[in-house]
């Protein structure tokens, strides 16, 4: 590589899940302390940050089109130096070196940390790829919080030790490891006193998440949740993803007990079949998944319920898919995500027999997003009535509208005299599937 100038400004854009996106906003923080101001919206940055996702086939193609479109001129008038990281980059960060001469540096989740000093490189002519995975380093090296959004995020969980067959997360980022409780605090203070009124709270398993108080004493998730909830101004709390298998009592009682937890609860179940789900390495079944549904109801009726669904595991059959179906109707979530299987490689159903047909997972996701839907449709239909708090979060695109969140996670429209970043009380008029008008009653 040529010599080049250092880069005055820089765009990251994150693919992938909410922990991706995390990323993303701590590296562009990184980036700013190093004096790399952010680039307006339209115009050329000096650096691109593809912050990728390997989840599925379609979300690792995008990164190779990308690196095309930057390169040809095509997103931007001039060619930037680019940066690959995420996922992508820890799966396939050779390969990506190989192909792509255009790319300077590539950073795996656990190390972009470390920016900084590969863009130094970059700078001086040289390339170079760090896919190491040193457990909780990036953390302590990132630099402070000091902007946030209304809604925010908060990493305090990161890997996966569940290894389900379909899935590259526990090769992409590593062993579970929590992060430490002081460090979470502080930094749940941090943003809050940055704006924050509400926080989520990530992790590819974040119920796995386990600590120790001031006074060493062990915590779980439940432990941590009732630490952050005694921040004065902030609001709400939410966490995202759980796996059923970490869900302990404790977290079942956080849920009556502490108000501002919000009634909203991920929990994916992936298939409603016991022979799938087997095969999945999902430690669950169909009956035990319901079970604990039913253990989060007692304590707050009122919660919504989302989920993820996988059609067309290898072997799943019509009958097996039908299961899934049935977990629906008996469910009835409030909002949901669902995919086709994507063989992903080095993965142990990669290899399986019997891979499902293209026609047929397509046929099969039609018929579970139709259910989905209609389940979507009906959760805010009956919330009509209903007089809760929306937390103001952006403009809407009428004139004088606004967009905020009600405490079930469902995005509300309403205009009047408010600011972003204000907890108003509104009464739900309308539905539709994706959103809800309101009426607003106070600021
Ligand atoms: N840790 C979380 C979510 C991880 S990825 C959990 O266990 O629930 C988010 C979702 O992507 C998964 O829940 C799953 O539904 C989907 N997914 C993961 N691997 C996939 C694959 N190979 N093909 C299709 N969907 C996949
Ligand atoms: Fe992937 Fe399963 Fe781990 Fe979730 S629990 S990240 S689906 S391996
Ligand atoms: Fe994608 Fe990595 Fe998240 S693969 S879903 S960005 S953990």
């Amino acid at each position: 590589m040529k010599q080049t100038a250092a880069p005055k400004t820089y765009r990251v854009k994150s693919f992938g899940c909410q922990m991706n996106v995390y990323d993303g906003e701590r590296m562009g923080e990184m980036l700013q302390q190093e004096g790399i101001a952010e680039a307006a919206e339209g115009e050329d940055a000096d650096l691109v940050v593809l912050n990728t996702c390997h989840i599925r086939e379609k979300a690792a193609e995008k990164v190779y089109s990308d690196i095309g479109r930057l390169t040809k001129g095509k997103t931007q008038k001039k060619a930037p130096m680019i940066a690959v990281a995420g996922c992508v980059a820890q799966a396939e960060g050779e390969e990506i070196m190989a192909r792509s001469p255009a790319v300077s540096m590539v950073v795996g989740p656990q190390a972009y940390h470390r920016l900084p000093a590969m863009i130094d490189n970059a700078v001086s002519g040289k390339r170079s790829t760090d896919t190491d995975m040193p457990a909780d380093a990036k953390f302590s090296a990132l630099p402070q919080r000091r902007k946030s959004a209304p809604s925010a995020f908060l990493t305090i969980q990161e890997g996966c030790d569940k290894f389900c067959t379909y899935c590259v997360v526990p090769y992409t980022r590593g062993a579970e490891i929590s992060r430490p409780y002081a460090a979470l605090v502080d930094e749940a203070k941090m943003l809050v006193e940055a704006g924050a009124k509400e926080i989520t709270l990530l992790g590819q398993n974040v119920s796995a998440w386990t600590g120790e108080d001031d006074r060493g004493r062990s915590l779980g998730m439940a432990g941590l949740i009732r630490a952050i909830a005694a921040i004065p101004d902030l609001a709400r709390i939410r966490y995202t993803t759980s796996h059923p298998a970490d869900m302990d009592d404790a977290l079942i009682e956080t849920h009556g007990e502490i108000s501002k937890l919000m009634p909203y609860l991920h929990l994916p179940v992936q298939s409603g079949n016991n022979r799938i789900l087997k095969a999945m390495n999902r430690s669950h079944t169909a009956e035990s998944y319901l079970k604990l549904l039913q253990r989060f109801r007692a304590v707050r009726p009122d919660l919504a319920l989302s989920g993820d669904f996988i059609v067309g595991f290898p072997g799943e059959t019509d009958a097996e898919f039908e299961d899934t179906l049935a977990i629906v109707d008996e469910v009835r979530y409030s909002q949901a995500y669902s995919f086709k299987y994507s063989p992903r490689p080095g993965t142990p159903a990669a290899t399986m027999d019997d891979q499902v047909p293209l026609e047929v997972m397509d046929e099969r996701l039609q018929r579970l997003q139709a259910s989905l839907r209609r389940d979507q449709q009906a959760f805010n239909d009956a919330s009509i009535g209903k007089t809760c708090e929306v937390l103001v979060e952006r403009k809407g695109k009428r004139e004088g509208q606004w967009l905020g969140k009600s405490p079930w996670l469902q995005s509300v429209h309403f205009t009047g005299d408010v600011a972003i970043g204000d907890l108003v009380t509104a009464e739900l008029i309308q539905a539709g599937q994706q959103s809800l008008g309101g009426r607003l009653i106070s600021p």
